[in-house]
């Protein structure tokens, strides 16, 4: 299903479990034996979470998390989808990426935080004429309509799943090629270490194969990788073909995660047939 929306550029938390807090979840505030709030040592309010039934004790964390990170109670108070804006706002105003005209694809998009600031930043909503940008998303999971950003739900591990974005890409008069493709795909973290890192190299690698087929030249790439020993790997592929290719771990990434962003800029140009 596709979706493109014309209203707010900001607003309204996504479907599915990605959102920026907790609502909705039961989580309860209230004292207790493994509940209530406590004072950190630098003097912040924490939020502990009352085991419950039928919660896991992962469940349990991941809220506690939730409710205690900045960065939620921030993009939820500025009206941004996801936490995860945060790390592409930091990649983006060190190394100035997004301009107003862009043509942008935003794979694993859901709930879309980044494609709500990727469509602020290209002004896919505003903009006139060479200075309207285009938002092209996808992931798994369906996702609220977002203004100025054109959503599909696809597996980008699907074989079609190329061609369908480049048919995006054509579609509404444009010439099939992107200025910018941004990948923050993960697949659901499995807890083995290295099945995860593996998964999320092999999107990586398919996401720079795709992004080597539309880019335009002086284009670029940003993905998500995992520190694990191939991440490397995924540097020297774009090494290939684009001027500057480095690691990137913003702020907003967490500290204790093994997370991390490959940036890649001034794309060769291609020597793939269109
Ligand atoms: C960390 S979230 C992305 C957050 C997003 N950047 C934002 O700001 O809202 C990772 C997303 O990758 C998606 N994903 C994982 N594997 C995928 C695949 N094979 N195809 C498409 N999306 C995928 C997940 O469904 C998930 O929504």
């Amino acid at each position: 299903m596709s979706s493109t929306s014309g209203g707010a550029g900001k607003g309204g938390a996504g479907k599915g479990s990605k959102g920026t807090g907790a609502k909705g979840t039961g989580a309860k505030r209230t004292p207790g034996r493994s509940g209530g709030k406590s004072t950190g040592r630098d003097g912040s309010l924490k939020v502990h979470v009352k085991t419950a039934f039928k919660r896991s004790h992962s469940s349990t964390l991941w809220l506690e998390r939730q409710l205690n990170d900045p960065y939620v109670a921030k993009a939820r108070a500025e009206g941004w989808r996801a936490r995860a804006v945060y790390k592409l706002i930091e990649i983006d105003e060190r190394y100035k990426l997004l301009k107003p005209g862009q043509k942008i694809v935003d794979l694993g998009a859901a709930p879309g935080g980044w494609a709500q600031y990727a469509s602020k930043q290209v002004r896919s909503v505003e903009g006139k004429g060479r200075d309207k940008g285009r938002v092209i998303g996808i992931d798994l999971l369906e996702i609220e309509p977002l203004a100025g950003v054109e959503f599909t739900v696809m597996d980008f591990l699907e074989p079609d799943a190329p061609e369908r974005l480049r048919a995006m890409l054509r579609s509404e008069g444009g010439d099939g090629l992107a200025d910018g493709v941004l990948s923050d795909m993960a697949a659901n973290a499995t807890g083995h270490k290295q099945t995860d890192h593996i998964r999320i190299v092999h999107l990586a690698e398919l996401a720079a194969e795709f992004a080597r087929e539309v880019l335009s030249p002086g284009g670029f790439f940003v993905t998500k990788v995992l520190q694990g020993g191939t991440e490397n790997d995924v540097l020297t592929l774009l090494k290939r073909d684009f001027a500057t290719v480095r690691h990137v771990k913003p702020k907003a990434s967490r500290a204790d995660s093994a997370e991390l962003y490959v940036l890649a800029t001034g794309f060769r140009g291609s020597d793939t047939v269109r």
